[in-house]
């Protein structure tokens, strides 16, 4: 939990920078997030100043150590194995065919072990998903989260009646209505912001990505009072979902389907 509460912190300087908290922006609205891994010193306390030396005694260790690389322990082998049951579904490779099962393939890991570990707890209230994730170790969600984002995302085709709007959408947002461009954190090529958790949408499945937009404004993504807040990454969505209209939501999805 405590590497989702990092991820969180990151989610909460971004939104502020996007305007979506009210809170002052701490950087540039619209400059896209770094690549950089979580900065440390965001969520990591600071050990208290050294006492004076005292003559011999050893200094105690310090509290904090530096933040091991996530999924370090992951291994894209053991996910390919263990990717078998996951196939039916998702596809080969994590490229599913089927329009309501969501593409994996080129995920971020950071956010398939998130996203497992909500459906895991119900937190992510999802019928199909949390029987499957209950029977998951932490073990096999760092190495199916590792393999996933190994393959690659193979193209499908956006819809020629609706990508061209849907461009506008993801590139400029809608100042006047508070709509952020949906690319300063899923990025210029929909490769999301892998290190932050910010999910990839290239070649994810449009009838997918309209169901998901649907259910963080309806809340029906997350279950339960306390969700949202729990989860500071899902609460930027659940605010911007909930400014989009039905044809944004179509447009926007059927060009996140044909990005590369
Ligand atoms: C019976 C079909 C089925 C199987 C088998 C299945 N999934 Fe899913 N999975 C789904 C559906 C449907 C969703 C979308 C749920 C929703 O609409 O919110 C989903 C969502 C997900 C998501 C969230 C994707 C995103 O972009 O947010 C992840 C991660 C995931 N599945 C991983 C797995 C893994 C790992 C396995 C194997 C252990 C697996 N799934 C097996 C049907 C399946
Ligand atoms: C401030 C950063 C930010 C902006 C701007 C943003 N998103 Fe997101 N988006 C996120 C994060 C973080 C998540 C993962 C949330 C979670 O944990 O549920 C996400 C999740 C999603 C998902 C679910 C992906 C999946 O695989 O289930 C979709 C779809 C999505 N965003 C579409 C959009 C669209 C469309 C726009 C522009 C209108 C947009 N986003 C703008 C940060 C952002």
């Amino acid at each position: 939990m405590r590497r989702i509460w990092k991820l969180a912190g990151i989610a909460s300087v971004v939104a502020a920078a996007a305007g979506l908290t009210g809170a002052p922006a701490a950087q540039q609205s619209g400059s896209p997030p770094s690549n950089a891994p979580p900065a440390a010193t965001a969520t990591t306390p600071q050990p208290p100043p050294a006492p004076p030396a005292a003559s011999a005694a050893p200094a105690p260790p310090a509290p904090s150590a530096p933040p091991s690389l996530p999924f370090s322990d992951g291994k894209v082998a053991d996910g390919a194995t263990k990717a078998a049951v996951c196939a039916a579904c998702h596809g080969p490779n994590g490229n599913s065919v089927n329009p309501e099962w969501p593409r994996l393939a080129g995920q971020s890991a950071a956010y398939v072990a998130e996203q497992l570990r909500l459906f895991r707890s119900g937190v992510r209230d999802n019928p199909t998903m949390k029987p499957l994730a209950a029977t998951l170790k932490d073990q096999d969600i760092d190495d199916l989260a590792v393999y996933y984002e190994a393959q690659t995302p193979t193209g499908l085709e956006a819809d020629p009646s609706y990508w061209q709007a849907g461009e506008a959408v993801y590139l400029s947002g809608d100042r006047a209505r508070e709509v952020p461009a949906c690319v300063a954190c899923h990025g210029p090529v929909g490769r999301g912001n892998l290190a932050a958790g910010y999910p990839a949408l290239r070649a994810q499945q449009s009838v997918y990505v309209v169901k998901q937009l649907n259910d963080y404004a309806s809340g029906a993504r997350y279950a339960g009072a306390n969700a949202p807040a729990g989860d500071p990454n899902a609460m930027m969505m659940l605010t911007i979902a909930k400014r989009l209209t039905p044809e944004e939501m179509r447009d926007v999805a059927s060009y996140v389907q044909g990005m590369r």
